[in-house]
């Protein structure tokens, strides 16, 4: 019987169909159990930094596994505190904290974040504000942080405390922020809300906001972290420093990781506060700290950069595209005729893989690796498609 009426039989339901089966990888080309072969630009959604089978993380894995695979918080182990320090320095922040994914990460961020908001402000000062659009995750404070009924409704009561303003409306920020407000939540551009790029005017907004009342202003960087967007930390681009980000996907380029850093906070989290068995293990920071070793001495955030923008500028040339927006090698393409699901399965057909993110945008976010003749083939396979459905 096939994997996918196996996986059909014993899986839950929580997700679509899934049309392929993969087997393999190397670099941005994966392979199906038919031996078809496909140029990823969806990168396991944004997280295989390095391509597919790169052997920096897997040794790294393999060797620390060897040695010492998992302690758990009750001790120290040299690989979390090395990654604690590398993502200090290259952040400016100065605290880490490890867990296992990015909702993980951002409920760590908003327990951080009523914990100093009641130690500085009393019980009443726990209020979360994020943006319209916005996607944190699928655990029940990641989830009230996030935008859109159809996730939400069927889960209710979600915490209390949550708000969600317009992303484009900086009046309506400044508005919702007041005494009560314990953290401002933002991806500085969204993803699954379909690759928006929030305003520095916005994010500046958010930042004297939170400066006035004294919130933690939280950056969800769990998509546009690691070197996506053409900094190693969106923020970094921006100019506006939050309190607090979150990590995860790209970190370890495939292995499960989430982080929280932030800056020195007298009124963080005390002993006992938060925790998670997995955090910070040494075999996954290996992982993860040989990622950040190929990413700088590949100068990948440049190559996400070069790659970038010739990935956008190629698009916006095409018939048929509205329009293209995002980052580094976080982009949308905004389809002048919608139907995006029906444009992935027709790329998918030509043996390129990318996400429809809305009815009408397509996401391409492939890993860091990726080189000139992959993208203007992305960018070719994209043209034909359109021209064969006009
Ligand atoms: C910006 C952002 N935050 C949080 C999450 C949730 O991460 P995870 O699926 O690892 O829990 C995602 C996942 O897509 C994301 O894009």
């Amino acid at each position: 019987m096939s994997i996918a009426r196996r996986g059909g039989d014993v899986m839950m339901t929580n997700y679509p169909p899934r049309p392929l089966t993969l087997v393999r990888g190397q670099g941005c080309w994966v392979w199906d159990d038919a031996g078809n072969r496909y140029l990823d630009l969806v990168a396991g959604i944004a997280v295989v930094t390095l391509g597919h089978g790169h052997p920096a993380p897997a040794t790294a894995l393999a060797e620390q596994a060897a040695t010492l695979g998992h302690v758990s918080n009750l001790f120290w182990s040299e690989p979390a505190v090395a990654l604690a320090e590398r993502l200090c320095e290259l952040s400016g922040l100065q605290r880490a904290f490890f867990c296992n994914s990015g909702a993980e990460a951002n409920e760590a961020a908003i327990k951080l974040a009523r914990r100093h908001g009641r130690e500085v402000g009393g019980d009443g000062k726990h209020h979360i504000v994020s943006l319209e659009g916005a996607f944190h995750g699928r655990t029940m404070g990641a989830l009230a942080a996030t935008w859109g009924a159809s996730k939400k409704d069927p889960f209710e009561p979600l915490p209390a405390g949550f708000q969600q303003v317009p992303r484009a409306d900086v009046e309506a920020l400044r508005a919702a922020i007041g005494p009560d407000t314990a953290g401002v939540l933002i991806e500085p551009i969204q993803g699954e809300g379909g690759v928006n790029v929030i305003s520095d005017e916005l994010l500046m907004a958010a930042r004297a906001a939170c400066d006035e009342h004294g919130a933690l202003l939280i950056f969800d960087e769990v998509q546009t972290g690691i070197g996506r967007t053409g900094a190693w930390f969106s923020f970094q681009r921006s100019g506006v420093r939050p309190d607090v980000i979150t990590l995860a996907k790209g970190l370890a380029s495939g292995l499960p990781i989430g982080a929280v850093l932030s800056r020195d906070l007298a009124t963080g989290f005390r002993p006992g506060d938060h925790g998670t068995t997995y955090g910070g293990s040494p075999a996954i920071a290996a992982g993860a700290l040989a990622t950040l070793d190929v990413v700088a001495d590949d100068d990948l955030i440049g190559n996400a950069q070069r790659m970038g923008d010739r990935l956008a500028s190629g698009l916006r040339s095409v018939p048929g595209v509205a329009d293209v927006r995002g980052a580094g090698l976080m982009v949308a393409v905004e389809l002048a005729a919608g139907d995006a699901a029906g444009v992935a399965v027709a790329l998918r057909e030509r043996g390129v893989l990318v996400n429809a993110v809305t009815e009408s945008a397509l996401r391409l976010i492939p890993p860091l690796v990726i080189d000139a003749d992959q993208i203007d083939l992305a960018i070719a396979t994209l043209q034909t498609v359109l021209a064969a459905r006009d």
